[in-house]
């Protein structure tokens, strides 16, 4: 039990002994000023309420029942009837010496962990992966690791576009360039610039189009040479996304792809199983679904169409058939998916359908987790200068030229060899930490500056914090991770307290997929750590107990940060 859960069950007990209905909420938060104390309990007010009663007095007679002595060396009546509550220096190192002999830092493990699918990532393999795909990818990938790191059974599921017409353009440009395949392979090094030429001969070629149409059929149809091409093209545009994860720092790999022609000989049998379940209307030739839930402005129905005139599926039948994998065949508990908030109809009608249709049972928890598009500085979609999508590649060499610039300014004695690796990790991690930060429905601007500054609530800044405890402990020498832990002054009290909110905070992070969450934790703990540092000397003291409780106490926040970086997918260093 983290200590937001456990002094909640103390209080909510307290409440109920107070004569208050069973499920009024407690309401437990940290405190946000030192005087308040650690925790304060802010239900009471609620719970007067509901009970027509005086809130002090019942603040009184709570805390009259309240048994928290073991962890809570004051606890107080404030306002209204808010209780202040003051935790014990001597719990407090206890907890943090469970936490060292632990693994996990104590983080306790789920008591019911779930099978979770997450639906994250997804590019389509016609282009190569654009600035588009950063967010999915990165937030998809913290909320993966948080949720295994606490337990959970998670099954990533990289729904990448592989099929569909734009694949017919493509090998029909590929057929024409074969007879000369150094040709070809040379031109597939560059998937955009091979898209954009696929294009251009589609648009303006008759012929051309004609040709990719007849490809697309072939393609449905198992013709093994158009498939042959297919294939190669796929397998190099995966190896663009393999590069780009590995550069990212994301754990997806080729095991975790499974692509939407995957789900192509199931298309057939998602529409009949829907005319069984009477879901079907016949619009203009088109197979669609009809539901009340969805409207538009004019009160018309939005319907979803699943399959076209022409025979051919769509989009939303490729999401109904991987539902149903989902659930049949990966058994999941929880199905997340880490899409664009522009998807959001289209996720909402295929999750209503699938339920409709028991595709999926009511009880499996089907979640879209929208968010929000990455702006330029103009307030308009991240573009280039030309106005062009931005190849995520192309993103990601800037950011290290750019922390490259950075290092050798501040750090010109580092050797070569490390200033790049410096430059690598606080690159990217800027990148993903600026995106992870920010609240996840909201859109943001993209602002190399503010990303790489050393100060602020930055990657640089998170791990400058963590390097420099490195130092610390290179002038020490040894830490004595046995050595008593004295938690005297105030800023080292509240570095424990914030130290063992590491568990509370996760809990919230899984509860609502926000890496924001916990990136503003990582910020603060920071931030507590500088003002103890500040405060009390390490080194310098005479005092050897004193010495070794506050060098254990910064061997706490560096395994601390690296621990919550590490969830965010983002390195440490030990110098920089
Ligand atoms: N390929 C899609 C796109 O680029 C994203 C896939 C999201 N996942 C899903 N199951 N629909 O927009």
């Amino acid at each position: 039990m983290n200590i937001r859960q456990l002094i909640d069950s103390r209080v909510s007990q307290a409440l109920t002994d107070a004569g208050v209905p069973n499920d009024t909420p407690a309401v437990i938060k940290p405190s946000n000023r030192p005087v308040f104390g650690d925790y304060q309990a802010n239900g009471i007010m609620g719970a007067a309420k509901k009970i027509k009663t005086n809130p002090r007095e019942l603040a009184a007679k709570v805390l009259d029942c309240l048994v928290l002595s073991d962890i809570a060396e004051k606890v107080e009546i404030a306002g209204p009837g808010f209780l202040n509550i003051h935790l014990k220096p001597e719990w407090l190192s206890q907890q943090l010496d469970q936490t060292l002999d632990s693994k996990t830092l104590n983080i306790e493990q789920v008591k019911t962990p779930q099978t979770i699918v997450v639906d994250y990532s997804g590019p389509n393999l016609a282009k190569e992966m654009h600035v588009g795909h950063l967010r999915s990818t990165i937030i998809g990938d913290a909320i993966v690791r948080v949720l295994e790191f606490r337990g959970h059974q998670v099954i990533r599921q990289n729904h990448v576009g592989d099929w569909g017409t734009q694949f017919g353009m493509l090998i029909a440009h590929m057929n024409s360039l074969q007879s000369s395949s150094d040709e070809l392979s040379m031109k597939l090094s560059d998937l955009e610039a091979f898209y954009r030429e696929a294009k251009k001969r589609f648009d303006d070629a008759p012929d051309f189009a004609e040709a990719a149409r007849d490809y697309v059929v072939k393609l449905q149809s198992g013709d093994p040479e158009c498939h042959r091409l297919w294939q190669q093209f796929i397998d190099i545009s995966l190896q663009h996304c393999d590069d780009i994860y590995a550069r990212l720092n994301v754990s997806l790999n080729r095991e975790h792809v499974m692509p939407e022609s995957a789900y192509n000989n199931d298309l057939k049998q998602v529409i009949t199983d829907l005319g069984t379940a009477d879901l079907l209307t016949e619009d203009q030739g088109a197979k669609c679904v009809f539901l009340e839930d969805f409207k538009g402005k004019d009160d018309k129905i939005l319907p979803t169409i699943v399959q076209k005139s022409d025979g051919g599926y769509l989009y939303a039948t490729t999401d109904l058939a991987a539902l149903r994998y989902r659930h049949q065949t990966l058994h999941a508990n929880r199905i997340l998916y880490f899409v664009d908030a522009r998807q959001s109809l289209h996720l909402n009608q295929v999750f209503t359908i699938a339920k409709k249709a028991h595709f999926v049972p009511e009880a499996t928890q089907l979640e879209h987790l929208a968010f929000g598009t990455m702006m330029g500085k103009d307030g308009k979609p991240f573009k280039t200068r030309a106005g062009g999508t931005v190849k995520l590649i192309e993103l990601l060499k800037e950011a290290e030229q750019r922390a490259l610039a950075l290092v050798n300014q501040k750090n010109p004695d580092l050797s070569e060899a490390e200033r790049l690796l410096v430059a690598q990790k606080v690159g990217i991690a800027a990148v993903k930490y600026a995106d992870l930060s920010k609240n996840r429905s909201s859109d943001y601007i993209f602002n190399w500056d503010s990303m790489l500054s050393f100060e602020g609530n930055t990657a640089p800044y998170l791990q400058y914090a963590y390097a420099r405890i490195q130092s610390i402990f290179r002038k020490a020498n040894t830490i004595d991770l046995q050595a008593a832990l004295i938690l005297d002054e105030k800023t080292e009290k509240q570095l424990a307290v914030k130290l063992l909110q590491l568990s509370e905070t996760l809990e919230t992070v899984v509860k609502d997929s926000t890496p924001n969450i916990l990136c503003n934790y990582l910020f603060e703990l920071a931030g507590h750590f500088m003002s103890f540092y500040e405060a009390c000397p390490i080194l310098k003291t005479d005092n050897e107990a004193m010495r070794n409780s506050r060098l254990k106490l910064a061997h706490l926040t560096a395994t601390t940060l690296k621990t919550g970086l590490g969830l965010l997918g983002i390195d440490t260093l030990d110098r920089m």
